[in-house]
């Protein structure tokens, strides 16, 4: 029960969060994830075209920006575990940058 209560609190404040963004019919999209400090698992909703700013932002200015479709989503998450400390995401731009990969990357066979 605290779990549940303590997961719909974080997913109520994720939803806040982007309640404001002005971006239009955002795509929505959920990602299995670990809270970084309790290392609990729950799955969270996510705003796509966050993600994307964050991706073409932030992932571009060392080599070429990726295609989200190189990669299955499976691939992209290692890949992620990396990249996204070379990039300096906090938790939040991470798993929306997921959300946004899980959304275009390559069919898993
Ligand atoms: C600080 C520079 C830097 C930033 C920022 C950066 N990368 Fe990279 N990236 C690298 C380097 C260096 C490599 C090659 C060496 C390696 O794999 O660590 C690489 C390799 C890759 C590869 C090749 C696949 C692989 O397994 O090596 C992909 C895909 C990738 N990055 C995606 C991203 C994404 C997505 C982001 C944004 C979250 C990002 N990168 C941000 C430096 C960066």
């Amino acid at each position: 029960m605290k779990k549940i209560l303590s997961v719909s609190l974080f997913a109520t404040c994720v939803l806040y969060l982007f309640a404001c963004s002005p971006k239009t019919s955002p795509t929505k999209t959920t990602v299995e994830t670990k809270e970084p400090t309790t290392d609990k698992n729950y799955t969270i909703t996510l705003n796509s075209n966050y993600g994307k700013e964050i991706y073409e932002a932030k992932c571009g200015s060392c080599h070429d920006l990726n295609k989200p479709s190189d990669y299955t989503f499976k691939a992209w998450n290692p890949i992620m575990d990396r990249m996204a400390k070379k990039a300096n995401l906090d938790y939040l731009q991470k798993q929306n940058v997921l959300g946004y990969l899980k959304d275009n990357a390559k069919a898993e066979k």
